[in-house]
């Protein structure tokens, strides 16, 4: 389980603890991770981590080795939950942090995937669960490159999904809506360090995420979902979450990309069309007669 001490992942490891199963959790920061145990502990579970950054291909490497000596095997399922955000427009957001967001929402559950693919096939199946957004399939402005991480992401997961069908693998896609954890609140902060005062889509973003983050639903249905998608004798392949995405995501299928458009820009406070430019300051009397005189 990747990024079992944020939002999501504490809750998915809590609970899976809870039903019995044997839970390595990965963590990138191990004060968190400690943290994490002692909570488990609190509730009489027994839980085990590892120092996993999904972004750093040594790292994978090294939790499941030290994951598959602690269980003596390497995992019978794959938890891919970590993901950063990244919010801001795509003018500005620059080389190096859209590389990041795909380094930690795309390569690293690719790599993971990779990984495990061969001790689960040796092993005669297992499970993958990729968790993405709703937003992989409604690509939201001031947030493309979270939205394109996940639908890349999404591609992925169905094309395993059929590559490893014969391996006895199966492979499910979350695609969950808004929820509380402190995805929104690192979301508001990238649009704090990115913003650029010129684009009215800051304002405006910043407050439709304030506002969401007052009123969305904590994470147990996700966690749930994880649970159905490794104990389901046949999981489905995909999971929408939540009743925002299971709202958005047909309407976004649906209607022709004119009409969202207008809906995304009247959220967002993006214009539609280009702002008049500002009228230009008069001439001076003598520098218009000077120019008249020139001609
Ligand atoms: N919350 C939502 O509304 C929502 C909706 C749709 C999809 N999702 C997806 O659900 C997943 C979990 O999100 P969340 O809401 O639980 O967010 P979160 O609370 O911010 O947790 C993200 C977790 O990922 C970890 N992480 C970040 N970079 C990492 C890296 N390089 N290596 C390993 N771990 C890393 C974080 O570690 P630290 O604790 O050390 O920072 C944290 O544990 C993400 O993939 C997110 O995109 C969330």
């Amino acid at each position: 389980m990747t990024g079992a001490t944020g939002g999501f992942g504490r809750v998915i490891v809590l609970r899976l603890a809870a039903a019995g199963w044997d839970v390595v959790a990965g963590a990138r920061d191990m004060d968190k991770a400690r943290n994490l145990v002692a909570e488990a502990a609190e509730r009489g579970l027994a839980l085990r981590t590892v120092r996993l950054d999904v972004a750093c291909e040594q790292s994978c490497r090294q939790a499941l080795e030290e994951s598959a000596e602690m269980t003596g095997d390497g995992p019978w399922a794959l938890v891919n939950n970590a993901g950063i955000p990244q919010a801001g427009a795509v003018a500005d957001v620059d080389d190096e942090q859209a590389r990041r967001l795909l380094e930690v929402n795309l390569l690293g559950p690719a790599r993971l995937c990779r990984m495990v693919l061969p001790g689960m096939a040796a092993r005669g199946g297992g499970r993958i669960v990729n968790i993405s957004s709703g937003l992989g399939r409604v690509p939201w402005p001031m947030g493309a490159w979270y939205s394109a991480g996940k639908h890349a992401l999404s591609a992925l997961t169905h094309c395993l999904r059929v590559e490893a069908a014969h391996l006895g693998i199966r492979v499910s896609l979350i695609e969950p809506g808004a929820f509380a954890t402190p995805m929104l609140s690192r979301a508001l902060n990238d649009l704090e360090t990115v913003r650029n005062p010129a684009n009215p889509g800051y304002t405006a973003t910043t407050r439709l995420f304030t506002a969401v983050d007052r009123r969305v639903p904590g994470p147990e249905p996700v966690a749930r979902t994880v649970e159905t998608c490794l104990t389901a004798r046949r999981p489905r392949p995909r999971y929408v979450v939540g009743r925002d995405a299971r709202l958005l995501v047909p309407i976004h299928t649906l209607l022709p990309l004119a009409w969202t458009d207008r809906l995304k820009h009247a959220v967002t406070g993006l214009p539609r069309t280009p702002q008049p430019a500002a009228p230009p300051a008069p001439r001076p009397a003598e520098q218009a007669a000077a120019a008249k005189e020139t001609a």
